[in-house]
């Protein structure tokens, strides 16, 4: 199957991939699903204390938990799938690499225009005039953080449940997706919409679809090539020589 799929690859003009919290699993980053385990904070479920209606009933709470993650993240490094993903931008007349995941490793890898469907945990924007901010340039501790544009109150610029993935992100994913001769959907449970929805817009226009992944998902069964293991492991392997 590897050999099927580095074939496919070697024939390739133009690639989409889309990534999912698994990705990053070797790098040290918890997945939210997958080995029987859902992610929990302080005894709120993920999708509560990462919700709308959090940053709504409490502000203070949602960046405590965003700066707990960010902590976590901060000593983290890029895995060899990054690496490789970033090393394929310049193989291909395009690559489109989109993400889930709001960690910033494909970019610390070097992957360049990475289309974060669901935010970045780097960045703060305004409640009020969406500008934003690098969390990493911000001189300023306080929670949550003023707008030195319009002195608003900032929140994290990341999609959380209850709000719709930014439309320009989407859209330019979606037509990667629509263009693709070859769709690599890489550590995702995919079961959340519209992000997984991607790899059917790919498909439904004709590309050879890969998924790699330890665990079976419900995009398995409509896959070309289901490549089972771990993406530090089998990205590299794909690598083209
Ligand atoms: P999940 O935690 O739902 O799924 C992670 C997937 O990665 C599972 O299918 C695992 O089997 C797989 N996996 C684990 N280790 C892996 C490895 N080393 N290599 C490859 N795959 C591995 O994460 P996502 O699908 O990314 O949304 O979750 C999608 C969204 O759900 C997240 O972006 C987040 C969450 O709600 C928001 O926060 C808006």
């Amino acid at each position: 199957m590897l050999e099927e799929v580095r074939q496919k690859l070697r024939d390739a003009r133009r690639v989409f991939v889309l990534t999912g919290a698994g990705v990053s699993a070797e790098s040290g980053v918890p997945t939210f699903r997958g080995g029987g385990h859902s992610a929990v904070w302080k005894g709120l479920p993920f999708s509560v204390i990462s919700s709308a209606g959090m940053v709504e009933r409490d502000l203070p709470a949602v960046w405590e938990w965003f700066d707990y993650r960010r902590g976590v993240l901060e000593s983290l490094k890029p895995n060899p799938a990054h690496t490789t993903l970033a090393r394929w931008q310049d193989r291909f007349t395009a690559l489109t690499l989109a993400t889930q995941n709001i960690d910033g490793l494909h970019a610390a890898a070097g992957s360049r225009g990475v289309l974060e469907l669901h935010g970045s945990i780097w960045r703060a924007r305004c409640t009020r005039c969406r500008h934003h901010e690098d969390l990493r340039q911000l001189d300023q501790f306080v929670r949550p953080p003023i707008c030195g544009k319009c002195n608003g109150t900032m929140r994290p610029d990341v999609v959380l449940f209850g709000e719709t993935l930014p439309v320009s992100v989407f859209e330019q994913a979606a037509e990667g997706a629509r263009r693709c001769d070859v769709c690599f959907v890489i550590g995702t449970s995919a079961l959340v919409y519209p992000a997984a929805g991607l790899a059917d817009i790919a498909r439904d226009a004709g590309a050879y679809l890969v998924e790699i992944n330890p665990e079976q998902t419900p995009l398995s069964q409509l896959c070309d090539a289901t490549l089972r293991g771990a993406a530090g492991e089998l990205v590299p392997r794909l690598d083209l020589k």
